[in-house]
């Protein structure tokens, strides 16, 4: 039986932008080659924000960490608008001046990425509103591989307000397999729509159907503001 997890509750998505920031500098201090996987979406992005700013006045320095990919759309040109991977290169690889990034092309080519990396040290997500973990949807158990699928319903309307169009109904996923093996997982959690699927992955049972539960196998750290928890 896995326990509960209690997050670090913050006021708001500023002061949780602060401690989560705190938390990626430490470690990338401890460990300047630090593997990152990272995730897109809305929630890290003030968090994005405040390290490129640090790294900006000179406090931290990214430049010897590696950038992962943790899920991308099918069938999209490099010049899409709605490429996560530009994304990921706009808001977190170019601002915080990484030089050494694993794109996600394929299940092989990934998995012989990570193997090369030694393994990911820092996993940074966020929570989808159906409970998945990049784009790994319900019901995904914990040894679901690196693949491509079809995003559900929920998931496709979620993505589709990042743009204001409609996504490719396919995508790819760094598996749970992956994911649950870092060596450390960071949860963003924002805002009151969050609520309820927070309270299912921390204190529910662990279950497939909301895959986020089996983030409390992993040394989990949670970072949430009061409206998405309390
Ligand atoms: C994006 C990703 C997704 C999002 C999740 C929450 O790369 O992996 O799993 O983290 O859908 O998205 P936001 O933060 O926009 O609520």
């Amino acid at each position: 039986m896995v326990g509960e997890v209690t997050p670090t509750i913050q006021a708001d998505a500023e002061q949780l932008a602060q401690a989560a920031a705190d938390f990626i500098t430490a470690q990338v201090r401890a460990n300047p080659h630090l593997s990152i996987l990272v995730a897109t979406g809305n929630t890290p992005m003030p968090t994005y924000a405040e390290l490129a700013r640090r790294v900006e006045a000179g406090d931290v320095d990214f430049s010897r960490a590696t950038a992962v990919q943790l899920d991308e759309y099918l069938g999209i040109e490099d010049d899409d608008p709605r490429s996560l991977w530009n994304w990921m290169r706009r808001s977190f690889v170019e601002p915080l001046g990484l030089t050494r990034t694993v794109r996600l092309h394929s299940p092989g080519q990934f998995g012989a990425a990570i193997r090369d990396l030694g393994g990911l040290d820092l996993a940074i997500l966020g929570l989808g509103p159906n409970g998945h973990l990049g784009f790994n949807e319900p019901p995904s158990p914990p040894d679901a591989p690196t693949r491509t699928l079809a995003l559900t319903p929920a998931s496709l309307e979620s993505n589709r307000a990042y743009w204001g169009v409609a996504v490719p109904a396919g995508a790819i996923t760094a598996g749970m397999d992956v994911i649950l093996a870092a060596r450390q997982t960071l949860l963003l959690v924002s805002g009151a729509h969050k609520r309820g699927v927070l309270h299912a992955a921390l204190r529910g049972p662990e279950t497939p159907e909301v895959p986020a539960s089996f983030l409390r196998r992993t040394a989990l750290t949670v970072i949430a503001d009061e409206a998405a928890w309390t």
